[in-house]
């Protein structure tokens, strides 16, 4: 048990004790992997072990929605380039494929390995990552099967690039057609890049239709570069998720919020598309912030990810986006912790548990939800954006084990 909580940010709106979620001078039981008991302090029950909080903040574990982690290779050359004032236009996702294709399985297993294990350090306990560095068939399996024993999602994102020298519409149709059988086994989810110089609205809704088709959820990395089709095919096919939304006007958001609304004639069950932003992407890539500002006003869930890729965002850590959400993005402290825990279990579908107890949710702190949870070198979660880029990060659990301090 967790006791002497200065501030316990749970996530959990449908508590009686509190409206928004946190708890002052509070306990927290877990066992095994389980949450067992929350409340306050001096209500608490008996425990075999205690962890003296000594007034520190406690918050769910960070839930990162958006990572590219199986690759090989460095591009810190275009790094400099970039911030010499030359712009980003995806290329470079080929001089990482080159990469990733030459390393061995055992070289790239590790490399991921080690990005997961950073990304613990800061607080992170719930990781989706993506394949797309591989992109032809024998290549993209690998990088599932890697990313199936790292993660705790995959994302079958074949669609990421149309190699050097392959028909655009050929390229799309192996994606649709006998990669995405062949990777099935190891992923969740389906992604595609519908950008200008990548996938075109039409290629994007083929590979999205085959995907569907095939049993995947979606999810649509969409107007990152410019406006485009990527926020409309992303609401049209009840994506879970659309990320980047850097380039969105009204309708856009509309759409968005339209699929969040409680009549809307999209879902059944409610559940909207997020719209996942990435704060330290934008800022890598000198592309305008995404507007989760207008974006929350309007009514559409959000979520903050890292998105660590070596091309636009190398960084897997999450106080950094949240810190970055706050100071930039104009959200409060709340909403962006918010949103890059709760909000990132709602874009991975995992704010509810699999059985009518809740048990296995993750990025809030309920009975019977994932024990993930990360104690804070601070009084509360404000200082995560009052002392930006501070290590605050004091301790992390996972499913109930610690796994960092
Ligand atoms: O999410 N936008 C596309 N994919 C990655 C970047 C890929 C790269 O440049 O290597 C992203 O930002």
């Amino acid at each position: 048990m967790i006791t002497n909580i200065g501030e316990l940010v749970t996530q959990d709106l449908q508590r009686e004790d509190t409206d928004t979620g946190v708890l002052r001078d509070a306990a927290v039981l877990f066992e095994g992997e389980r949450i067992s008991w929350i409340g306050s302090a001096k209500a608490a029950p008996a425990a075999d072990q205690l962890i003296d909080a000594a007034g520190r903040a406690v918050l769910p574990g960070w839930v990162d929605s958006h990572n590219h982690l199986i690759f090989a290779g460095d591009r810190t050359a275009e790094f400099e380039a970039r911030m010499s004032g030359q712009g980003y236009a995806a290329g470079g996702i080929a001089v990482t494929v080159d990469a990733t294709r030459g390393a061995s399985d055992q070289e790239l297993e590790e490399l991921a390995s080690a990005r997961v294990l950073e990304a613990r350090s800061q607080g992170s306990t719930y990781l989706e990552t993506k394949t797309g560095y591989g992109l032809d068939l024998a290549h993209e399996v690998r990088s599932a099967q890697i990313a199936s024993r790292v993660a705790d999602q995959v994302t079958f994102l074949g669609a990421h690039l149309v190699p050097a020298g392959i028909d655009p519409d050929d390229y799309t149709a192996l994606v649709s057609g006998p990669m995405l059988q062949a990777v099935l086994p190891w992923v969740q989810w389906a992604d595609v890049f519908c950008e200008r110089g990548a996938f075109t609205e039409e290629q994007s809704r083929q590979v999205l239709q085959a995907c569907q088709q095939a049993g995947l959820g979606l999810r649509v990395h969409g107007n990152q570069l410019g406006p485009g089709a990527g926020v409309k095919l992303a609401v049209e096919f009840a994506a879970a998720s659309v990320d980047h939304v850097n380039y969105l006007d009204d309708s856009d958001i509309d759409a968005l919020a339209a699929s969040w609304s409680p009549d809307s004639s999209v879902r059944a069950d409610h559940l909207g598309t997020v719209a996942t932003c990435l704060p330290a992407c934008d800022l890598s890539t000198r592309q305008p912030l995404a507007p989760a500002r207008r974006l929350l006003d309007a009514g559409v869930q959000i979520a903050l990810a890292s998105n660590c890729n070596p091309g636009t965002s190398f960084t897997t850590s999450m106080p950094y986006c949240v810190t970055t959400a706050v100071l930039q993005m104009g959200l409060s402290v709340h909403e962006a912790v918010r949103a890059a825990t709760w909000g990132g279990a709602l874009a991975l579908r995992k704010h509810r548990g699999e059985d009518r107890d809740g048990a296995r949710a993750v990025g809030s702190l309920a009975v019977s939800h994932r024990a993930d949870l990360q104690l804070l070198e601070a009084p509360s979660a404000t200082h995560l954006a009052y002392r930006p880029g501070m290590p605050l990060t004091r301790a992390v659990w996972r499913a109930g084990q610690l796994v960092a301090g």
